[in-house]
């Protein structure tokens, strides 16, 4: 069949032409692919992380003044802030007798604390753009927090407060008459340097390991990137104080 040129007027619009938006642990993993799929669908797009890497803002989420200065340099940059992804992260894993309060209280501060010193700058900041304000606000979850997975007691209970902090500020957000979307995104297993430094490269390899699992596969950062992107765009705009589950099915299988 003879190919048909293409038709610029009928070219799908970038799902975020014009907006901006700061995502956090951008160096690795999920945050790497949502920044560089919200870049090719339009977005500008401040990346930070704690570990310093290439263009990206240095920025510890769990430290009040840095968020200020890395909201301040989005501002700078790209003149406003029309989407936060909290997504920086650390694991942990071991038995309850080996879990330590240190370790406890880390996973909650990066977690839970670091995502609500985020999500409280930006509504701010959201604030002083537009009357009534506008945004979305998303962060990374974990299917641990819906579901108990053994030996992940820390990680499980700081990302189960995540979600439920994520809906509450959505509800609260939402009756102040803003358009604020607040969401959460619960990934399953993903492979990432986070995993990959928990279980090495032998076991995505083997199938079995997601046999039972209805779509039988591991996540891939961009399947986590591709949610992102929906509940970012207009096309989510009636879409908030919700968790969205991105899992291959994960949820359903007898795993824990
Ligand atoms: N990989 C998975 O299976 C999986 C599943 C569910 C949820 N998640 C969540 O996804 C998010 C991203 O994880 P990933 O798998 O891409 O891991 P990753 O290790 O590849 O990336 C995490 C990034 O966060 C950064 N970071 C850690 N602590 C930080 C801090 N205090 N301030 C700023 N940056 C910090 C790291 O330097 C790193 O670049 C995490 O919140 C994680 O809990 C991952």
């Amino acid at each position: 069949m003879a190919a048909v040129a293409a038709d610029p007027s009928s070219a799908p619009s970038a799902a975020l032409a014009g907006k901006v938006a700061l995502v956090t642990g951008a160096a690795s993993g999920i945050g790497a692919a949502i920044m560089a799929l919200f870049e090719r669908e339009g977005a500008n797009v401040l990346g930070t992380d704690i570990r310093a890497s290439g263009s990206l803002f240095q920025h510890d989420v769990t430290d009040e003044a840095q968020w200020d200065a890395a909201i301040a340099e989005c501002v700078a940059r790209f003149g406003r802030l029309d989407i936060l992804v909290s997504n920086a992260g650390t694991a942990q894993a071991g038995p309850i007798v080996d879990l330590d309060l240190a370790v406890f209280r880390e996973q909650a501060r990066v977690h839970v604390e670091g995502a609500f010193l985020g999500i409280k700058a930006a509504v701010a900041q959201m604030r002083k753009q537009h009357a009534p304000a506008r945004g979305s606000i998303i962060t990374i979850a974990s299917v641990a927090g819906l579901k108990p997975i053994m030996q992940t007691t820390a990680y499980g209970t700081a990302k189960a407060a995540l979600i439920n902090m994520t809906r509450a500020i959505g509800v609260e957000v939402g009756r102040k008459g803003d358009l604020i979307r607040l969401n959460a995104i619960c990934p399953g297993g993903t492979k990432t340097a986070m995993t990959l430094a928990l279980f090495d490269e032998s076991y995505w390899a083997d199938a079995s390991n997601f046999a039972d699992m209805p779509l039988k596969d591991y996540c891939r950062p961009e399947d986590i990137a591709e949610a992102a992107l929906y509940l970012a765009s207009d096309a989510a705009e009636f879409v908030t104080a919700s968790h969205l589950t991105v899992d291959g099915g994960w949820l359903l299988s007898d795993r824990i």
